[in-house]
């Protein structure tokens, strides 16, 4: 009997001798004039494929191996050799093939012709298949991978935060609302829509974010983490935007702005390392094809410190640089990616920690630094794509929090849940969420978000 392996496997020199079966699609075939072929066989173990020799002796050579065409599905049956070719350490010699199924080269899209990632969104059940989106995949799970190996080293708590929740924890009203009332005919008391009819009695909605029941935990658990989709109906069509995307949000009872951000600091560098380590194919490849920085960059930040900046300190360097800027800069506004890009591209060529934000830009929950004027926020940012994570210390106080929620418009009695852990042995803690797209864009220098997700969700796109 011969080991059922992987590719990957049956490409290591450790394999050389042994008979296995392997099963994938093919990506090419090429006839040899001595009467045998070349196939070059792929089942997305690595990126790699692993050169098959299918000699002319073979039962079924001329009915089914010379009219075998790219994205047919085949195992085989065969001995792994030391290969005579270059930049392969092993090939596998055919004792038999199985066909299990063709594809018809005249409809199959996915020949040896390069597509660009525009035509690839339209074909999103085939695109795994290619080499970039196999390549996005591993990579993919090998960051989730790491997240969790990381928080679970630390000593963090896993905990599944709900996907349908009535609070707006960004207060931003981008919810996308859930509702079981019919849109064609909506109960209606005293001329406003019923929710008592509801299925939850009330307005409810996809989370933008598991923080406010992160915290819960926090305060009872001591260090959380919940990982896991999130959901944003901001109309923003850009390359670093998904109206659904998948958050990583650690929560620590007991720190305080610095442990937070020594925290994102080591979290971050810990990501980077496991995927050069652990993807080291995939990784060469993005930066051959896609980003020729990508390695240097992540090198180089592993091996240095983030800088740390106040909000102000990076007004004063953006209105000193002398750079046009589309959107201008002053103290109050909201940072622009361009702005951003400036920081950690030109200025500072590295990743940034800005903190301390105008309280006015800044969700309620912040907690209020003793100026009144700014919040102990911290956003990471990083080249090319701007914010990856944003965290902050917390509000701990009842009532400089209820304070803030009535500056920003919130209703306490709907957060009740939420002030009671402030009333009942409040303590400082803070945390903060990753976006998991954005950290793969980084990593592989993909330019589009949409193309770091499976399935994107973004405005008017939600087919596959
Ligand atoms: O900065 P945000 O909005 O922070 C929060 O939601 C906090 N409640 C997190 C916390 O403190 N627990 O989002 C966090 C990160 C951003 O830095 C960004 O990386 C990502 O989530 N993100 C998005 N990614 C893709 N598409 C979107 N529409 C995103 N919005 C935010
Ligand atoms: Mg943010």
């Amino acid at each position: 009997m011969s080991d059922k392996i992987t590719i990957a496997e049956a490409r290591k020199p450790e394999a050389i001798g042994r008979d296995v079966l392997l099963q994938g699609w093919v990506r090419t075939r090429r006839d040899s004039k001595g009467g045998f072929s070349f196939i070059e066989l792929n089942d997305g173990s690595s990126m790699g494929s692993i050169q098959v020799v299918a000699p002319g002796e073979l039962e079924n050579y001329e009915s089914v191996v010379k009219h075998l065409t790219a994205g047919s599905s085949i195992g085989v049956r065969g001995k792994v050799k030391e290969s005579p070719g270059k930049g392969q350490a092993t090939e596998v010699e055919a004792q038999a093939v199985t066909l299990y199924g063709t594809a018809d080269p005249e409809t199959y899209v996915l020949q040896k012709k390069r597509h660009s990632f525009e035509f690839l969104r339209t074909i999103a059940h085939l695109r795994p298949r290619t080499n970039t989106f196999g390549a996005i995949a591993r990579v993919r799970n090998c960051v989730c991978r790491s997240i969790h190996d990381f928080f679970q080293e630390e000593g963090f708590l896993y905990i599944h935060t709900p996907i349908i929740t009535a609070s707006d924890c960004e207060g931003a009203g981008e919810m996308f609302q859930v509702t079981t009332l019919k849109l064609d005919d909506v109960p209606k008391k005293e001329g406003k829509v019923d929710f008592e009819q509801d299925f939850f009695d009330r307005p409810s909605y996809l989370t933008v974010s598991g923080q406010l029941e992160g915290e819960i935990f926090a305060c009872a658990l001591g260090k959380i983490y919940t990982f896991g989709p999130t959901f944003r109906a901001e109309n923003s069509n850009t390359s670093r935007h998904l109206a659904e995307f998948w958050m990583v949000e650690p929560e620590m009872a007991f720190y305080e702005l610095p442990d937070n951000m020594d925290l994102a600091e080591r979290f971050l560098k810990r990501i980077f390392r496991d995927v050069l380590d652990r993807c080291p194919e995939d990784m060469e490849f993005f930066n051959d094809r896609i980003d020729k920085t990508v390695l240097e960059t992540l090198q180089g930040i592993i091996a240095s410190d983030f800088i740390r900046l106040p909000y102000t300190d990076a007004v004063d360097i953006l209105t000193a640089s002398g750079q046009k800027f589309e959107f201008p800069v002053s103290w109050g506004a909201d940072l622009q990616a361009e702005h951003e890009r400036f920081l950690t591209e030109q200025h500072f060529k590295c990743p940034v920690i800005l903190y301390d934000y105008p309280r006015t830009i800044k969700p309620f929950y912040m907690k209020c630094n003793d100026d009144g004027k700014t919040v102990r926020a911290m956003d990471v940012l990083v080249p090319k794509v701007g914010e990856i994570i944003g965290g902050s210390q917390r509000e701990e106080r009842l009532d400089v929090l209820t304070d803030r929620m009535g500056e920003q418009g919130l209703e306490p009695e709907g957060y009740w849940w939420y002030l009671d852990l402030r009333r009942y042995g409040t303590v400082p803690h803070s945390g903060f969420g990753l976006g998991l797209e954005r950290v793969i864009q980084f990593l592989t220098g993909m330019g589009n978000i949409r193309d770091v997700i499976p399935f994107p969700r973004t405005p008017g796109s939600a087919e596959f």
